[in-house]
């Protein structure tokens, strides 16, 4: 038994912030923000969207793209550091909108790694037939834990979210999956108040993402050039097996890096940075959907997908669509 992907949906705000925007606010440059990260645009939402708004949005188009009745659902994930609020989970706020019930919906707080977090539980809830059907979700609004006078971080983050309805299969569907952590990292990448341990502070600044983006770079390369070579001798494939390549859309220069240690041409290399950004757990369905629609990933392809973000977290999936 393994879990396929019938569907992929997606959903980015109308609201699209250029790079020559972010010139007027903040000293940089088109020019660097392009050759560090390869971001040129990205949506951004409105004040009257929350997460769930956007993870909504991309459910409802993964449902009518799956030829489902909605009704089938009986299991939604959702990948957020982003939540509506701390409670209700924007899973069952996502459950309530589409007017279902009794059936476990959650969320799991995993930051850029959250889409393949979701989707390795998702396909173990298959796996063990407590799920027919389940959808599952990356969706953030990081532009409300982004300083935007702060140049370190703002040129990066974004808002959005892609979705994805899974079904048994005994055919095709995902072959591999296996996600990873560390914690000594935890600092290079944080929003350092809000919630438990810091609740409250005057300084609004406390309250966004700090990174040490250098330092963040280096481990991010050396963990998914290994996972990534894990990934693949563990589902006893080679790079040429391997059709399409989906990362988390951090940076580009990042993803070139690990695409090179897998000896993989770029045109198998799926980015959408240049006009997503980086929307953490929402980044890798924004990119799968953009190449389904471009005509790009069929069925019958495999794919390799991998995450790296705060925590650390990661996690790699490989799947035959
Ligand atoms: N415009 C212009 N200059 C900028 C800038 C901006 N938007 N942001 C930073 N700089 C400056 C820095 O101040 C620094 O200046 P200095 O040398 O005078 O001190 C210089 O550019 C180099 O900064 P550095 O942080 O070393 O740049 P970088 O090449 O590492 O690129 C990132 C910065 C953030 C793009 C890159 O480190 C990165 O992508 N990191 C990993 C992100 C990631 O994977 N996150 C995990 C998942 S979310």
């Amino acid at each position: 038994m393994k879990s396929k992907i019938i569907s992929i949906g997606s959903y980015t705000p109308n609201n699209i912030v250029t790079n020559q925007d972010l010139e007027e606010r903040v000293d940089t440059t088109d020019e660097w923000i392009v050759s560090r990260t390869g971001i040129k645009e990205r949506p951004i939402a409105d004040d009257s969207q929350a997460t769930s708004d956007l993870a909504y949005e991309a459910a409802k188009i993964a449902i009518e793209r799956a030829n489902i009745d909605k009704s089938e659902i009986d299991l939604i994930i959702v990948g957020t550091c982003t939540p509506d609020v701390a409670t209700p989970n924007v899973g069952t706020l996502i459950q309530k909108r589409l007017d279902l019930k009794n059936f476990p919906a959650f969320s799991i707080e995993a930051a850029c790694s959250g889409f393949i977090y979701a989707l390795n539980i998702a396909d173990k809830f298959i796996k063990s037939a407590d799920s027919k059907c389940a959808l599952v979700v990356g969706a953030e609004t990081l532009s409300r834990i982004t300083n935007w006078d702060d140049r370190n971080t703002c040129v990066l983050f974004a808002d959005g979210a892609g979705a994805a309805i899974l079904k048994p299969s005994d055919d095709r569907g995902i072959i591999f999956s296996e996600l990873g952590a560390n914690g000594e990292y935890a600092e290079l990448l944080h929003v350092p108040y809000g919630t438990s341990r810091k609740p409250k502070t005057p300084n609004e600044d406390d309250y966004t993402l700090k990174m040490s983006g250098n330092e963040v770079f280096k481990v991010a390369v050396k963990t998914l050039e290994e996972i990534a070579i894990d990934a693949l001798v563990k589902s006893n494939l080679e790079s040429k097996d391997i059709d399409w390549f989906i990362p988390h859309q951090a940076n580009m220069r990042i993803i070139q890096a690990v695409a090179k240690r897998l000896e993989l041409p770029e045109e198998k290399v799926i980015l959408s940075m240049d006009i997503h950004g980086n929307t953490s757990a929402a980044s890798i369905p924004l990119a799968f959907d953009r190449a389904i629609q471009d005509g790009r990933i069929k069925e019958g392809d495999t794919i390799l997908m991998q995450s790296f973000g705060a925590g650390f977290t990661w996690g790699s999936v490989i799947l035959d669509l």
